[in-house]
């Protein structure tokens, strides 16, 4: 008798126990996100010239495709979401047009600026999902095309949710900073503005167009574990990987059709070829150029 009344307090002491490290976690969860998205990040935006002439804008639509814009918001910028549910939460890319759902009518350069380079809101909070720590490493020239090309678009309309709320599950990964999606944190706002980056066949503008290529292949681009249960290893993609054995125009081709030179088809969901292969040919050899330097030439990449 006495035993069992014995095992029975330790199991209240158990169940007590639990309870209590639980809500400490959750307490630890909501604190530690509450304060993050709270705070406010001073911003002092240099004015940007926004070009109207149609050779800006023609090379803004295709930097727009390059930049990964349109993989989030849209062939026609209307947006979608890019979780709706409990568990993770409601995050849309915003539809980016004039149209019902769209950005305000008083949207201005300053306001896109603000989002590209310092990855905040009107009232300097940081966004969500939105990859401004990639869009601040853009040379001004290339921001200022992106943004006519966008200006110029017609109206779609398209009303998402415009409050991102994250669920219990990104919140507990970002929490734990197992998930970097509060870009504002992760740059550096007293960067000073790269102006003009030249469009040429050279290291240094294969390492400006392979940003947001190091989100999967990693920051020395040597690869690594599947980023998701179920998702192929992510190769290394540096000289000592296999395309440092490519040729050129094995390297074009993969990038182009999603095929390699063994014949493997790339799955478009998992590696985003849709995108490469809009590259022009200059950005494709620069791409080369610049991972072909590695891992030698590490420090090229860092900014
Ligand atoms: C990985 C997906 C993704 C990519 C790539 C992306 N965006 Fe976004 N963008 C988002 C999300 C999500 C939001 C909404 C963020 C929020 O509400 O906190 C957003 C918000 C914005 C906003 C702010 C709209 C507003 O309501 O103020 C602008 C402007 C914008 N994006 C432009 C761009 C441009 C231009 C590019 C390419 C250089 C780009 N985005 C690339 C996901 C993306
Ligand atoms: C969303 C994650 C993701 C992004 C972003 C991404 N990749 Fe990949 N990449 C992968 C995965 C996963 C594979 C392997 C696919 C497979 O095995 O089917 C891959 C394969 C490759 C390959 C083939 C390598 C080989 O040895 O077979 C090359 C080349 C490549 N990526 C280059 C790039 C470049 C350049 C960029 C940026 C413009 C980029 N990737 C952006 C995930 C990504």
């Amino acid at each position: 008798m006495k035993t069992i009344k014995k095992i029975g307090k330790w199991m209240g002491y158990a169940f007590v126990s639990i309870l209590l490290i639980g809500l400490a976690l959750y307490g630890y969860i909501y604190w530690n996100i509450e304060k993050r998205l709270h705070k406010v990040y001073p911003t002092a935006i240099l004015p940007v010239a926004i070009p109207t002439d149609s050779a800006s804008i023609a090379r803004g639509s295709h930097l727009f495709v390059v930049h990964g814009c349109k993989d989030c918001h849209g062939t026609d910028l209307k947006g979608r979401y890019m979780a709706n549910e409990t568990l993770l939460g409601t995050v849309a890319a915003q539809n980016l047009t004039k149209g019902k759902g769209g950005l305000p009518a008083d949207y201005s350069d300053q306001d896109w600026l603000r989002v590209l380079k310092h990855g905040v809101t009107r009232e300097g909070k940081t966004l969500i999902i939105m990859p401004a720590n990639e869009t601040t490493k853009l040379a001004d020239t290339d921001l200022a095309a992106i943004i006519a090309y966008c200006k110029s678009r017609p109206p779609q309309d398209n009303e998402l949710e415009k409050k991102p709320t994250l669920g219990p599950v990104l919140k507990t990964f970002i929490a734990f900073n197992k998930l970097e999606l509060l870009p504002a944190e992760h740059i550096d706002h007293e960067l000073i503005p790269i102006t003009e980056q030249k469009a040429e066949v050279s290291a240094e503008y294969g390492a400006y167009l392979t940003t947001n290529c190091a989100a999967c292949h990693r920051d020395n681009f040597q690869g690594g574990p599947p980023l998701a249960p179920g998702a192929p290893q992510v190769p290394n993609i540096t000289s000592t990987g296999r395309v440092g054995k490519w040729t050129e125009a094995e390297f074009m081709q993969t990038l182009r059709t999603g095929v390699t030179p063994d014949g493997h088809q790339i799955d478009s969901t998992k590696m985003p070829w849709p995108r490469t292969r809009e590259f022009s040919e200059v950005e494709l050899k620069a791409v080369r150029e610049f991972l072909l330097s590695l891992p030698a030439n590490q420090a090229i990449g860092l900014r």
